[in-house]
């Protein structure tokens, strides 16, 4: 068996940017790389869980490793899916992805022609994962991520306490070094009583090593 100090655990992952298709060759997406939630299921490994990770879009493969359990997905709902069923017997779930708020209302079945001078594109709103899962949080340890461009605490504490997770990792990815796409990330951890670790530019391994040191201390039965 696993050794470590999450040996025994089991810890999901989400990384990437989900897919919302508008027709077959078209989507919106955004800039995740998905490099966040590998260095978060690589370290959750390393320190002995049983890890699921669910990767959107991301732009290089999911760490291979027997540790980790991939499951592929592409579209916002098909996360929600993937995550809600893996919810229940899990101990710990991070969301490091970056969900479509919105999603066109209607994927298309075949190429959209060009035709007038503009397009209108209807978007509805797609299910937040992290709510859902907040409301229906039992001992599970909840931690969100809060990708902001400005006022990054604020917006990362009123999401912390709407989705009621346990942690919010907040990254103000308007600041060199941090958020999407690159190796690093800066981020401050905050719980409901507010900031519980500043951290300054180190690289998204380090990142996720530090986090989950921190979570490991949370967890429902950690002495
Ligand atoms: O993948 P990388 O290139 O390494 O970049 C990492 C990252 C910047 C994507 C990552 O560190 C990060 O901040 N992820 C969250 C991005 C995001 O979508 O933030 P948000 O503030 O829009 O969402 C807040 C939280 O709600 C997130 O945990 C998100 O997964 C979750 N959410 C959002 C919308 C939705 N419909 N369902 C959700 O569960």
């Amino acid at each position: 068996a696993a050794a470590g100090p999450l040996a025994g655990r089991k810890v999901v992952v989400t990384a990437g940017g989900t897919v919302e298709r508008i027709d077959p060759v078209r989507y919106i997406s955004n800039d995740s790389s998905g490099k966040m939630g590998f260095a978060l299921a690589r370290a959750a490994q390393a320190m002995g869980a049983e890890v699921t990770l669910v990767a959107a879009r991301t732009d290089e493969a999911p760490p291979q490793n027997p540790g980790i359990k991939v499951i592929r997905v592409q579209s916002a709902q098909e996360m929600y899916e993937a995550v809600t069923g893996v919810w229940d017997g899990c101990d710990m779930l991070i969301k490091a992805a970056a969900v479509a708020d919105y999603r066109p209302k209607e994927a298309a079945p075949s190429k959209l022609k060009k035709s007038g001078d503009t397009m209108t594109l209807e978007l509805i709103k797609t299910k937040d994962i992290l709510e859902t899962l907040g409301s229906t949080k039992q001992q599970q340890l909840l931690i969100g991520f809060a990708a902001e461009t400005g006022g990054a605490e604020a917006y990362a504490r009123e999401k912390l306490a709407r989705k009621n997770c346990d942690l919010i990792v907040a990254n103000d990815v308007g600041t060199p070094g941090a958020g999407f796409g690159l190796d690093t990330n800066i981020v401050s951890i905050y719980d409901k009583d507010g900031l519980v670790l500043e951290l300054p530019l180190l690289s998204k391994d380090e990142v996720a090593k530090q986090l989950l040191t921190l979570a490991v201390k949370r967890l429902p039965g950690a002495e």
